[in-house]
């Protein structure tokens, strides 16, 4: 057993809770027909669930613009915290018009569902561009994350919120594990360091390896898969989950690893996103955080390496939560096993490595990725799962 204390403190020192409490959902149901409403989009709905389950704290809602310019302007807090991303609301000005500063706000899913409300402390206007090239280091509307921006709405509603109900996942009602539940597991298990890995792709040997390499020098592994928005390309969640519980099955201990669900969306936003990334693990427990090659990266858009120097950029106390480094790993023909160009002496002939790209193509096209680059039962659910598709 560990005890409370043993455990990293939550970012800024305290876990959020944002669930209301049942008197509070009696009256916000009551008055379900008499608020203003604004329906969420799929990303806004999943940053609502995660700063109710403390998955963002310090965050008790969406950002008042001190805190939204300083985030974009010095990846800080106005309170002096790190945090990299912009967590923000947005709507059209027509929208925004009626609401009054100082209301509760009825916000809806994308399904029409009444899942939170919003104490609207805040309405604003903000720099599109700005927002674009500081977060994302582009202003190219072909990069998803900025044109998620450039299609917003021009002004972002601001204040804590409250979600209605803590609902079970459709899909993955098993690894739904929120912050204190990951935590209480942590505690339970004895585990002091723990390293939590995100991933948004299908897991191939690299990531196993990198993985395992962490886990060589840490109490436990949380594997922590995003299950929120991801752009239309990239596999699904459902499928993604599948191939890690066949490798929980198959290759890891069940006795030091975890696995769980992370609701969050994908932003693509590469260096500031590794941040953004370790610091919701650091709320969810873990004392360190894998960074591999291109880490939440998308195109040609960041260096290799960019979202591991990032982290040179901050005062690691401030930050709590170590980044653990790894050099882009493939499969080395010459010691026939996974290395890095860190541990490997071939050249690049002798190393077989595939983009994400190359692999849907392969599986596009019925064949399989070599056992070099995925688990033969790994290969197998990603074909099936391509073929239904
Ligand atoms: S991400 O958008 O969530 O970063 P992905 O699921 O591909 O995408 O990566 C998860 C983690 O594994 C990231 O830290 C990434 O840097 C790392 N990673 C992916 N592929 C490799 C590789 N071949 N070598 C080293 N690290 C890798």
């Amino acid at each position: 057993m560990t005890n409370a204390s043993d455990l990293i403190a939550p970012h800024g020192g305290t876990l959020i809770n944002r669930i209301a409490t049942p008197e509070q959902t009696a009256e916000f149901l009551s008055k379900a027909d008499s608020l203003p409403r604004l329906t969420l989009d799929k990303r806004a709905t999943s940053d609502l669930e995660m700063i109710a389950i403390g998955g963002f704290s310090p965050l008790t809602g969406f950002m008042e613009k001190t805190d939204y310019l300083s985030v974009v302007e010095s990846m800080h807090l106005a309170n002096g915290l790190p945090w990299a991303v912009p967590v923000t609301l947005s709507v059209t000005e027509e929208e925004a018009a009626p609401l009054a500063e100082g209301s509760l706000i009825r916000l809806d899913d994308p399904t029409g569902e009444f899942v939170g409300v919003l104490e609207l402390t805040e309405k604003y206007d903000y720099d599109k561009e700005k927002e674009a090239v500081n977060v994302y280091r582009t202003n190219e509307d072909a990069h998803p994350g900025v044109k998620v921006v450039y299609d917003q709405g021009a002004i972002n509603l601001a204040g804590p919120v409250y979600l209605l109900e803590r609902k079970a996942h459709p899909l993955f009602p098993k690894y739904q594990i929120d912050p204190a539940a990951s935590r209480a597991l942590f505690m339970e298990r004895g585990w002091k360091t723990v390293v939590g890995f995100q991933t948004r792709n299908p897991i191939h040997r690299a990531h196993e390896y990198i993985q395992k390499c962490a886990l060589e020098t840490v109490d436990g592994l949380f594997l922590h898969p995003l299950v929120g928005a991801t752009k239309s390309d990239d596999i699904p969640a459902d499928v993604r989950m599948r191939c890690y519980e066949i490798m929980m099955e198959n290759y890891f201990p069940q006795d030091r690893v975890i696995l769980a669900i992370n609701p969050s969306a994908m932003r693509y936003a590469g260096p500031r996103e590794a941040i953004f990334h370790a610091l919701i693990r650091k709320n969810y427990g873990c004392t360190h955080f894998i960074v591999g090659r291109d880490h939440a990266g998308v195109g040609d858009y960041y260096g290799t390496y960019d979202a591991q120097h990032i982290f040179d950029e901050f005062d690691p106390g401030a930050l709590g939560i170590t980044p653990m480094k790894f050099e882009h790993a493939f499969y080395c023909k010459k010691t026939e096993g996974m290395a890095t160009s860190k541990t490997s002496p071939s050249g690049p002939e002798d190393r077989i490595h595939l983009s994400g790209t190359k692999v849907r193509a392969m599986l596009r096209q019925g064949e399989l990725p070599p056992p070099q680059f995925s688990r033969p039962e790994v290969a197998a659910e990603l074909a099936r799962a391509m073929k239904q598709s």
